[in-house]
């Protein structure tokens, strides 16, 4: 099949009324839109996407009239945050009507629905007498396309058209919110700030975690991964030439290294936000093992970067039995975001380092909500550890300290790379080394 990339909206709107899949601009992402109301067109969408069928998709309207004609009740509150953000970067979650295919909503009793501000999008909703369903047009999982190009690389011989709309403007994903018993969520943060959101519904908004609902839609713990390990969160540049470096602002000394990103030249979220993707799927492209990026600021539009890049990077700290200090472990699983500990000492009463032993650790993971499991034999990790990587992208493995352990350890090491995790080892004075630990930890010479 021949992909034709153009900005001729007449095509993009006969394709679709045919009932083919088109790729669309909009002011965040590229979508992958089908006729919302096709059911065959919509089963397209998830068969290209590779996207398992529970995870529902974006109706994209022209307005909220539209939303009437589809026997859409709005609530209050979602016609208050329409009125003011829409046509933009928002998308809310309300009552479904019969009309939109339970295929879109994976049967769930709600629907997601935005009106996109971008100008040849909104020319596209006005020829069509129908609305679109659209994700990301990317793989599932992998990372958002931000320009024709980049779905062009995903999608070419697939798919008949790409509809030309330029680089997209916020180059992130829409803010999502919806009602649940009386509270406002934040389902996914993303280009409008939750800030700006909480100051129409006079309230706060209650984030949903992947971890105290698993799987609950829009937040799989692993997503918008490139295809090669990414590390976020570097307080001081590691010495790594295999790695493609980003930075949020130009460094003050920069590195001598041929693989160096800027996001924003003068420290703007907003220009961070646009180039993220882009950027990422450079640094996918570069010959280099590894993609390390630094943390950026978490408020405003930093909440919903930090999202993204948190999701696109699945790390594994190995720390071992060795001195290390409370305090330091201490900084390293809250800076790497760790969610559960996988405790694979044997002995875990350490007449050596007693704050380690299992008590003492288990209580304080517990008290900031990291998930701790003790599996000693090693021959019966797998069952925890799938377990462990469906519910959690960041998490940290305890280690004896003998070499027969490191050795036992090989397995779990392939596996987990191939996975997509990055492997990170803590050595005694708290500093992380990269691709040395899974050498290392292989026997081979580092
Ligand atoms: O900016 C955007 O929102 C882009 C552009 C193309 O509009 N679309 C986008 O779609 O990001 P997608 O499918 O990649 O992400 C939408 C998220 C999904 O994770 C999905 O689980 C969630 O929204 N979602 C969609 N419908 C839902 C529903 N009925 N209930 C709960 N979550 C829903
Ligand atoms: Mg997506």
């Amino acid at each position: 099949m021949e992909t034709v990339v153009s900005s001729a909206v007449d095509q993009a709107a006969a394709l679709l009324s045919a009932g083919q899949v088109v790729a669309i601009p909009t002011e965040t992402v590229y979508g992958l839109a089908a006729n919302a109301l096709d059911e065959a067109a919509v089963q397209k969408v998830f068969q290209l996407k590779q996207r398992p069928l529970s995870d529902p998709l974006i109706v994209h309207v022209r307005d909220s009239e539209a939303l009437a004609n589809l026997g859409i009740e709005v609530p209050y509150w979602a016609v208050q945050l329409m009125e003011k953000f829409w046509p933009g970067p928002l998308t809310l979650l309300v009552p479904r009507s019969e009309r939109i295919p339970s295929v879109v909503t994976a049967g769930l009793p709600r629907v997601a629905v935005r009106a996109p501000a971008h100008p040849l999008l909104q020319a596209l909703l006005e020829k069509v007498p129908f609305p679109l369903a659209a994700p990301s047009a990317n793989p599932f999982g992998r990372t958002s396309p931000t320009t024709p190009a980049h779905v062009y690389a995903y999608f070419a011989g697939q798919i008949p058209f790409i509809l030309d709309g330029g680089p997209c403007l916020h180059g992130l994903e829409s803010t999502i919110v919806g009602e649940e018993e009386g509270r406002f969520v934040l389902y996914r943060p993303g280009a409008v700030p939750r800030e700006a959101l909480e100051e129409v519904l006079g309230e706060r908004l209650v984030v949903r975690s992947s971890s105290s609902v698993p799987h609950s839609p829009g937040q799989f713990p692993r997503h918008y991964a490139p295809t090669k390990p990414l590390l976020y969160g570097w307080e001081t540049p590691p010495d790594e030439p295999s790695a493609s470096l980003v930075y949020f602002t130009p460094p003050a000394q920069p590195p001598d290294h041929p693989h160096l990103h800027v996001l924003s030249p003068d420290g703007r979220l907003e220009e961070a936000a646009a180039r993220l993707y882009d950027t990422i799927l450079r640094c996918q492209a570069e010959p280099t093992d590894f993609i390390l990026v630094q943390r950026l600021p978490v408020t405003g539009l930093g909440e919903a970067v930090h999202d993204r890049l948190r999701r696109a990077a699945a790390q594994a700290l190995f720390l071992f039995n060795h001195p290390l200090e409370w305090a330091v472990l201490a900084h390293l699983l809250r800076r790497y975001e760790i969610q559960a500990l996988l405790d694979l000492r044997r002995h875990t009463m350490s007449r050596r380092y007693p704050h380690l032993a299992q008590g003492p650790l288990q209580k304080w993971l517990a008290e900031v909500g990291i998930f701790y499991e003790w599996q000693p034999a090693l021959n019966r990790l797998l069952s925890p550890l799938q377990r462990l990587r469906r519910e959690y992208a960041h998490i940290a493995l305890f280690c004896a300290d003998t070499e027969a352990h490191k050795c036992a350890l090989q397995d779990l090491v392939t596996r987990l790379e191939g996975e997509g995790y990055t492997i990170l080892g803590v050595a005694p004075e708290g500093r992380l080394y990269l691709h040395q630990v899974s050498a290392s930890l292989r026997g081979k010479p580092t």
